[in-house]
């Protein structure tokens, strides 16, 4: 008897490819051929089978000629049909408690061979190519995220979004295009919505209608539902890739040039404190995770994030994730409540996914009180608005603090203001690395080292212009010398950085 064998019948390998084409083959396997997969029920007579083995019922007659001649996309209705039949004879089929028993290979290696199977048992017209698409469709049905599947396979797409079931936009190379992918109905959406938020603990409903999670790639995901959601279900997904983006790749696609990023690493080795400003999408966080990799590996680091995001590098580093309320409202663990937490597990530094409430008072203290090197980011324009949105922020969180009180701890915490962009054309670039230099009476004094001057616009729209550096040579320098770090002598001399 197989391993797992319920039926009695052995473990079998995938039978040899044998595709459908237009000649529908055989709709069992002759005697001798391969067995029924063992993960299959057993099945008493033939006519177990039955919602398998059904007649197929040829669709109307529009859908035939489409059939024969039409182009894909025009095909999918039956297409579509066909697929929820078979996903749902498959379902019937399966045998769950055998399943929880194998090998996660192996489940899949042998519910491919039972898709084939019912696949050929389908007497419809479908081509080999279809049926092999067919295949894989039903696969990331049942065990991904069904058409989600084949766009987060695309190394090229960013973000997916979701607006309604049969309306997803993906961003490739930073435009935004409508793909072909849909899901069947709302339903359908919704179902997958909850595979991914289950995945992570977190549930939606009417009564908790936003949820924030991930997927197993580290990809970020938000999901809203009606009644919030006007239109249906909607979903986006930020896509970091299994290869997050490195400081050569940005310099390669021409971010920033190499002499901004010999800066800004010196700064982090040197624990100055951080804040990368940008507005949504503006690759703030592939900001952060790039200038987390100049951390030491000996220094812990404590990471703080809604939706963990952040792909570090070090051994030393514990993550923390907030969580939302539950059912009854209760049950929240806010970012401030692990900032507080947090400074009691003895970081060196603390990095803060986004600071965007109540916990900036706590971080700022944070950094001025011996967690130097910490970095967070905050949704702003200028590097002058995210000292703005601090104070708003501060003031927000129910602080009543004096605003020179306020600016000067500012002024001392933080160091260096990185602004991230993303210009016309969809190029995202570093605009500016602004240095705060201190206060001047009730005001926080800055200037810019680096900067991007926007020239005009290619063909395609695509922002054109040059970095500058501005000749200043920063506060910040000597912190760095006096840490050992030799930054090249001709780093700060004003001048336009030759692109790549
Ligand atoms: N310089 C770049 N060149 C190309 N792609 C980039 C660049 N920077 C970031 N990206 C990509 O752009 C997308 C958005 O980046 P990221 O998540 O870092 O932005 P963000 O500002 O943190 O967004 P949000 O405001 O939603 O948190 C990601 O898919 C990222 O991989
Ligand atoms: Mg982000």
């Amino acid at each position: 008897m197989g391993l797992f064998s319920k039926s009695g019948s052995t473990a079998v390998a995938e039978p040899p490819v044998k595709l459908a084409g237009f000649s529908a083959p055989p709709v069992r396997p002759a005697k001798g051929a391969a067995p029924a997969p063992a993960i299959a029920k057993p099945q008493a007579t033939p006519a177990a089978a039955a919602p398998a083995a059904q007649p197929y019922v040829a669709p109307s007659a529009p859908q035939v000629q489409v059939q024969a001649m039409a182009p894909q996309q025009e095909r999918s209705p039956y297409f579509q049909q066909m697929k929820v039949r078979i996903h749902q004879n498959l379902v019937e089929r399966l045998d769950v408690q055998n399943l929880k028993t194998l090998p996660p290979d192996i489940v899949r290696r042998e519910v491919r061979v039972l898709i084939r199977e019912l696949c050929q048992q389908e007497k419809g017209l479908l081509t080999s190519s279809d049926q092999e698409r067919l295949m894989d469709e039903v696969m990331d049905e049942t065990f991904g995220l069904g058409p989600l599947e084949i766009l987060l396979k695309d190394p090229a797409i960013s973000d997916i979004l979701v607006n309604r079931f049969d309306r997803i936009y993906v961003e490739k190379k930073g435009r935004l295009e409508l793909s072909e992918v849909t899901f069947r109905d709302n339903a359908h959406l919704r179902q997958i919505i909850d595979r991914i938020v289950a995945l992570v603990g977190r549930r939606v409903d009417e009564t908790s209608p936003m949820v924030d999670a991930r997927l197993s790639d580290g990809s970020r995901v938000n999901a809203i539902i009606p009644p919030l959601a006007l239109d249906g279900p909607a979903m986006s997904i930020r896509r970091f890739g299994s290869k997050p983006l490195m400081p050569e790749d940005l310099i390669r696609a021409g971010a920033f040039p190499a002499a901004v990023m010999d800066f800004l690493s010196a700064a982090v080795q040197a624990r100055c404190n951080v804040l990368i400003s940008g507005g949504t999408g503006s690759g703030k966080t592939t900001l952060l995770n790039c200038l987390s990799r100049y951390i030491s590996a000996d220094e812990r680091v404590i990471t703080i994030e809604d939706a963990a995001e952040l792909q570090l590098q070090q051994p030393h580093v514990v993550r923390l994730e907030t969580r939302p309320p539950n059912i009854e409202g209760k049950g929240e663990v806010s970012s401030r409540d692990l900032v507080k937490n947090c400074l009691r597990m003895r970081p060196d530094r603390v990095i803060i996914g986004e600071c965007r409430s109540g916990e900036t008072l706590d971080m700022l203290q944070a950094m001025n009180t011996g967690h130097e090197g910490s970095m967070t980011t905050i949704h702003a324009n200028t590097p002058r608005d995210a000292i703005t949105r601090l104070e708003v922020m501060i003031a927000m969180g129910g602080f009543d603090i004096p605003v020179k009180g306020l600016r000067t701890q500012i002024a001392s915490a933080i160091q260096i203001i990185v602004q991230a962009q993303r210009l016309g054309g969809g190029k995202r670039k570093v605009t500016r690395v602004s240095e705060i230099t201190g206060m001047e009476g009730e005001n926080i004094t800055m200037h810019d080292l680096f900067a991007f001057e926007q020239t005009g616009v290619d063909s395609n729209g695509g922002a054109l212009g040059q970095f500058v550096c501005t000749g200043i040579r920063p506060k910040t320098g000597e912190k760095i010398e006096a840490r050992g770090l030799k930054l090249p002598a001709d780093l700060f001399q004003r001048r336009v950085i030759p692109s790549k």
